[in-house]
């Protein structure tokens, strides 16, 4: 028994028992041997949401939000953020360290070596509607290349999971702009790999008459966001690309599940919330009025506020050095004027100080990505991008915990006793 323990009286019974505490956890199947009486399966925990429930060991990303942390892999975001590319990150979260330059020229090479999609997928594209949501195009995409990849079922083979891994890194930047420029009725570009891979990404989605000239301060400004996006631990899109993957299913299919669940507004959505709420307030002289509004109980300050950080989001705070790069090249906007007025007042106001509600990455970021010119409705695709190794790493750890097994949550039964099915004509 470790030197850490809980004891536990079952008040039904009397009964004690003494349950060993790892990591500041107690294992919820050890409460099974708590039982009032014979066949009662022993006790459960209860747990909508998954709201105190550990549901895994990761050694990938940190957070503590008191303090405002968040680390892959044992580095602080703020040193990741300005000292590494994309991919860069992408290895550190896949590989558990950071690449040396030989091991960094191999991944950026196979990444590069992989960027095209087969013809088809271009035609299933195609088949969307004119105005289909992206999110809607990009899950389906994505959830359709396991059928173009069928090797990609042999998930035990890592020299397999690799090859995977890559296509992932390499084909999703290709679909997001191919689905940018199906929305606007572009043709298609396909991939320069002499560029890099932010580059190629944008000149992908911008070209026009095949050129676009880059604007390296704002690639830079969509690299650290889609750094700051990179992993999350459990959130709810990691939690569905476990919970899927579990099943053993292709990473393509576990994936396009994760984008999914980022496609909900209480997700990847909440940065579209913040411009909406900006174009409602209108104007400055409007601001007070609208917070009013908010402390009376009367909608939310959108882009404050998190579920995990209740001090200053730090992928918030890096969020504002981008915005302040990118609008020094994009000239501000009047939205933008009523976004850091929004934040001056809100952060000098007792209900939001004593709430610890400071803003969260989405209070920029939908603003950033506006002045770069990609439309509300594709920001989460961005999101989507940046997430993709994070969702890939949190898979493959997940295949090779020995402790993992297929997921499947218990429940508490409410429904009605047994009782017999009546005859056709009584029901
Ligand atoms: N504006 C005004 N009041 C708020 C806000 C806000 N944005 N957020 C929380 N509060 C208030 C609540 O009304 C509550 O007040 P009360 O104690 O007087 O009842 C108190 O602060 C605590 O709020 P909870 O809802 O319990 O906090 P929770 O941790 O459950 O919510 C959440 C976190 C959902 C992010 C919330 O702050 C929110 O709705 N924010 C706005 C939406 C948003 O920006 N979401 C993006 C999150 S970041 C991401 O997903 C990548």
């Amino acid at each position: 028994m470790p030197s850490e323990t809980l004891t536990i009286t079952d008040n039904r019974t009397g009964r004690e028992y003494t349950l060993p505490i790892v990591d500041g956890t107690i294992r919820a199947p050890d409460l099974r041997q708590i039982s009032a009486a014979e066949g009662d399966g022993g006790l459960m925990s209860y747990d909508p949401a998954f709201l105190n429930t550990a549901s895994c060991r990761s050694a990938i990303t940190f957070i503590d939000g008191d303090r405002g942390i968040l680390r892959y892999r044992g580095y602080p975001i703020e040193q990741v953020a300005e000292h590494a590319t994309f991919l860069e990150t992408a290895y550190l979260l896949l590989e558990g360290e950071m690449p040396t330059s030989e091991q960094l020229g191999r991944w950026e090479e196979d990444v590069r070596n992989h960027t095209y999609v087969h013809q088809n997928v271009k035609k299933f594209l195609e088949g969307f509607r004119y105005d289909a949501h992206p999110m809607g195009m990009l899950l389906g995409a994505v959830g359709a290349l396991s059928t173009f990849y069928p090797d990609a079922k042999d998930i035990a083979d890592p020299a397999n999971r690799y090859l995977q891994r890559v296509r992932l890194m390499a084909k999703m930047p290709t679909i997001a702009a191919y689905i940018f420029r199906h929305s606007r009725g572009l043709p298609y570009v396909l991939p320069q790999n002499e560029l890099s891979y932010i580059g190629n990404f944008v000149n992908m989605t911008f070209a026009i008459g095949g050129s676009h000239q880059p604007n390296l301060i704002l690639q830079r400004a969509l690299e650290v966001l889609l750094i700051l996006h990179a992993d999350h631990e459990q959130n709810c899109s990691s939690s569905a690309v476990r919970g899927v993957g579990s099943s053993q299913v292709d990473p393509f299919s576990a994936v396009s599940a994760g984008i999914a669940a980022l496609y909900g507004p209480l997700h990847g959505g909440a940065n579209e919330a913040v411009l909406r709420m900006l174009d409602e307030i209108g104007d400055k002289r409007n601001i007070p009025g609208f917070i009013e509004q908010v402390k009376t109980g009367h909608g939310r300050l959108m882009g404050f506020g998190h579920r995990v950080y209740k001090s200053y989001d730090p992928r918030a705070k890096l969020i504002k050095q981008v915005a302040d790069d990118v609008f020094a090249e994009t000239g501000l906007n009047p939205k933008l004027e009523i976004a850091l007025e929004l934040e001056r007042i809100a952060l000098e106001d007792d209900y939001f100080v004593s709430r610890k509600l400071y803003p969260n990455v989405d209070f920029y970021s939908g603003l950033i990505y506006q002045a770069m010119g990609f439309p509300t409705d594709y920001f989460t695709v961005l999101f989507a991008l940046g997430r993709l190794p994070g969702w890939i790493a949190q898979w493959e750890e997940m295949l090779q915990d020995p402790e993992q097994k297929i997921s499947r949550p218990r429940q508490v039964y409410i429904g009605a006793d047994k009782r017999d099915l009546p005859p056709r004509e009584q029901r």
